[in-house]
Order: structure tokens, then C-alpha cells, then sequence
């Protein structure tokens, strides 16, 4: 069976990672799928330690130079140690943010020159590209909302402004790659969008 990569993306609080356990479920269950469900930045242990030190509030003096190098640091540990031993026996790899996180937070988030940022972006990902990216739309103050009650980490302290241009960010990647970038509307039941993913699932599998 060929392995495939999907990955998920949103703002804060869009509902990424529940939705990314229904879908590997449905996968396992249904579909009879090898599955592995991994999160960027992190799930190996290297790239843990290199989350820890993005995240960690404590680090506010960090160039955003250094945030996207991380990144794409942690980034390259995922993809040559988990995701493509995983996409070479066959599995479907569900990653929670990939480089279009990157895209979206240090491109136009921070407002890095974005060609460098795609640059990066391919460095960090040794040649894979998802052939499915799911962007969960929320607005961001519904988004906001969500994240209320937990203890935020450093890149969710960022002003609202931040998360806007985050959300725009992602919506002018969605328009520019259409085949492989799907807009799910993330303001409505659990069942009724992980429905909606399973969908567009079906159709990449069956293609
Ligand atoms: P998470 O909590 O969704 O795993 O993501 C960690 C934070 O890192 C989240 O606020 C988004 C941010 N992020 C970036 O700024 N750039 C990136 O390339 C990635 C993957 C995440």
C-alpha cells in the first residue's frame, strides 16, 4: 500500500488534534490503515527538546530568525527519523502542523521575508510534501476562546493581530494550492467536520 502524509492546520485551538485522533480511528477501524499520528514540532525526542525551547514562555528574547530555524530544525529530526521510515512501509502519517505552520506563523505571522520562508521550509522538510493538508477555519476569537482556560505557551501570548494574520495566512495558502490544501470550517460539531474529513480522506486514498 503507497503511504501518504495528511497534515493538519489552523491557528490555536481550531481543533486540530481531536480531529486528527477521529480521523486515525475511522482509518484503523474502517479502513483497515497502518496509521501513525505525529505532532510538529516534536514526537521524537530530539525535536522534543527543540519544542521545549519554543515554547517555553521564559524564551521571549528569541529572534525570529532563531524561532524559524527551530522549526524547521525540529522539523527535519521529524521527517528523516519518523515520517519517512513510516510513508516507506506503507502507513498514513497524520502530522498535527507541518511546514505550513511556518509558512503562516513566522511568514506571515512575524512577517519574515516569506521566499525565505519557503526556502526554509524545504530545507526543514528534506523533500516531503503532504499530499493532503486539512486547515481547520476558525475565527480567532472563537479560537481564542477555546485556548482560554489552559496556560498558554509562548507563541499563543502573541497579540490578537498576530493569530489574524496567522488565519490569513493560512486561508492565501489554501487559494494558492487548492489541490492539496482542503478549508474545513471548524465552527461546528465534532462529528459533522471529522464527516467532512473523512471525505476528502476517501478521495485521496481512492486516487
Ligand atoms: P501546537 O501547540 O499546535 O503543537 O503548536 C505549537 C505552536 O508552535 C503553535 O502556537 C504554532 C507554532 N508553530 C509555529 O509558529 N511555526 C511552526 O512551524 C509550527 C510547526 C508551529
Amino acid at each position: 500500500m503507497q503511504g501518504r502524509l495528511i497534515t493538519f492546520e489552523g491557528i490555536d485551538g481550531a481543533g486540530k488534534s481531536v480531529q486528527a485522533e477521529e480521523l486515525r480511528r475511522w482509518l484503523e477501524r474502517e479502513q483497515q490503515r497502518k496509521v501513525l499520528v505525529l505532532r510538529d514540532p516534536g514526537t521524537s525526542p530530539i525535536a522534543e527538546q527543540i519544542r521545549r525551547i519554543l515554547l517555553d514562555p521564559a524564551n521571549g528574547a528569541m529572534s525570529p530568525w532563531t524561532e524559524l530555524l527551530l522549526y524547521e530544525a525540529a522539523r527535519a529530526q521529524l521527517v528523516e527519523e519518523l515520517i519517512k521510515p513510516a510513508l516507506a512501509q506503507g502507513s498514513v502519517v497524520i502530522c498535527d502542523r507541518f511546514y505550513d505552520s511556518t509558512t503562516a506563523y513566522q511568514g506571515y505571522g512575524r512577517q519574515l521575508d516569506l521566499p525565505t520562508v519557503m526556502q526554509a521550509n524545504r530545507i526543514g522538510a528534506c523533500g516531503v510534501v503532504p499530499d493532503l493538508t486539512i486547515l481547520l477555519d476558525l475565527e480567532v476569537e472563537a479560537a481564542l476562546q477555546r485556548k482560554g482556560h489552559l496556560a498558554l505557551d509562548r507563541l499563543e501570548r502573541e497579540e490578537r493581530a498576530f493569530h489574524e494574520r496567522v488565519r490569513r495566512g493560512y486561508l492565501e495558502l489554501a487559494h494558492a494550492e487548492p489541490g492539496r490544501v482542503k478549508v474545513v470550517k471548524g465552527d461546528r460539531p465534532v462529528e459533522a467536520i471529522a464527516k467532512e474529513i473523512r471525505q476528502l480522506v476517501a478521495a485521496l486514498l481512492a486516487g
